[in-house]
């Protein structure tokens, strides 16, 4: 077991937009479970991410974040383990979004990818905002925060990170570090530390090797195409989107041979299913003899083989919401501490140090 000391730092985080689906879990949840052991994870609902949209109707943000978090819990995010908070818990993530906001320039917001995107895409709401033009700022105010030295994110969320490391890069160019400063690198065997007075360290983004994981329509599952199976979903309605499900659009008969390289139903089995179970397909679907409903059937009961132990795990804390919410309020008072220790070495950089300092003496008295 390596010592939290010699662990590397994740932070990763995901908006609290409704209950996760399978290509959540696939596409980042799963990833997450997985690295609880090897570093020292935060993980945050991002609270005040979702206003930067949705900021018209608050009513829902609250439960919401609830609801995220016993998805997380349920898959495997374990507090012992992790530092599980929400990030309008710790105020100090809005200190620093202010002051990065000092050194951002617009140019480098308005080039975002997701920002151009969505400013075209989304009609129905105004995002002609102050906050939604800041939303990578506030992400590199969650990440550096906590000096993170990897962030777990997709595709999409690459140019936040990017964006983030430049951030650091300006952040410490304009105020080297007073104290405490961080190495750049090991120090070479035998030889001396180099250090870097650098308050931020520059973070890697770590790509969650990308699952193709389809909806029940084929498409991408995506909350947006309405072709997502819930984490939340029980066995029955499980089956019921299998049975749904597109095949490979060459197999219109029974009696026609298939590809399940071709088939979003093979996609599932690539990826739930067992060797075995991925043999029979292969060799059942090309020779006509299995028909989809069967494969279907088996593709539903590797799904419900992973939901099961989810959803039981979940009931413990839909039954006991309070117990859902005391993880969060301890997961953010440790995120407030981490975070409190670097406010402190950001405002001595910036010589804003809360401490009394004699006035300096004028030059030449
Ligand atoms: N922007 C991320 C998303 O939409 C969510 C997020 C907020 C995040 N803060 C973060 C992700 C910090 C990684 C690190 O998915
Ligand atoms: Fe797809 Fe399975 Fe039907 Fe082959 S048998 S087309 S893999 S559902």
């Amino acid at each position: 077991m390596t010592s939290a000391k010699t662990r590397k730092r994740v932070l990763s985080g995901m908006r609290p937009t409704g209950k996760l689906h399978l290509g959540n879990y696939v596409g980042a949840l799963q990833n997450w479970v997985r690295m609880q052991d090897e570093y020292e994870c935060f993980f945050e609902v991002a609270d005040w991410h979702a206003l930067t949209t949705d900021y018209a109707d608050t009513s829902r943000v609250k439960e919401n974040s609830l609801d995220v978090v016993l998805d997380w819990l349920a898959a495997g995010l374990d507090p012992q383990k992790s530092v599980i908070f929400i990030q309008s818990h710790v105020p100090a993530h809005a200190e620093l979004h202010l002051l990065f906001s000092m050194v951002t320039p617009l140019g480098w917001l308005e080039r975002v990818p997701t920002y151009k995107e969505q400013r075209e895409n989304i009609k129905d709401k105004d995002l002609g905002t102050y906050g939604f033009l800041g939303y990578p700022v506030l992400q590199a105010a969650d990440i550096l925060i906590y000096k993170a030295d990897v962030v777990p994110v997709g595709e999409d969320q690459v140019a936040h990170v990017e964006l983030t490391r430049e951030v650091a890069r300006r952040f410490n160019g304009f105020y080297p570090a007073t104290g405490g400063g961080i190495y750049k690198s090991a120090p070479p065997p035998g030889g001396s530390f180099t250090w870097t007075r650098d308050v931020f360290p520059e973070p890697q983004s770590l790509l969650t090797p990308a699952a193709k994981l389809p909806g029940t329509d084929g498409r991408k599952m995506s909350k947006s195409y309405g072709n997502t199976i819930l984490l939340t979903d029980p066995e029955p309605v499980v089956r019921q989107k299998l049975k749904t499900m597109v095949t490979d659009p060459a197999r219109v008969r029974r009696s026609d041979a298939g590809n399940p390289d071709v088939c979003p139903v093979g996609d599932l089995h690539k990826i739930f299913s067992s060797k075995e179970t991925m043999a029979k397909v292969n060799s059942g679907c090309r020779s006509a003899s299995i028909g989809c409903i069967e494969c279907k059937g088996w593709a539903a009961d590797a799904l419900v083989t992973l939901l099961n132990p989810m959803q039981e795990k979940r009931k413990k804390y839909e039954q006991n919401p309070r117990l859902a919410w005391d993880i969060l309020e301890e997961g953010s008072r440790r995120a407030s501490a981490a975070a409190a220790a670097t406010m402190n070495d950001v405002r001595a950089a910036m010589g804003m140090s809360l401490d009394f300092e004699a006035p300096k003496p004028a030059p030449g008295k």
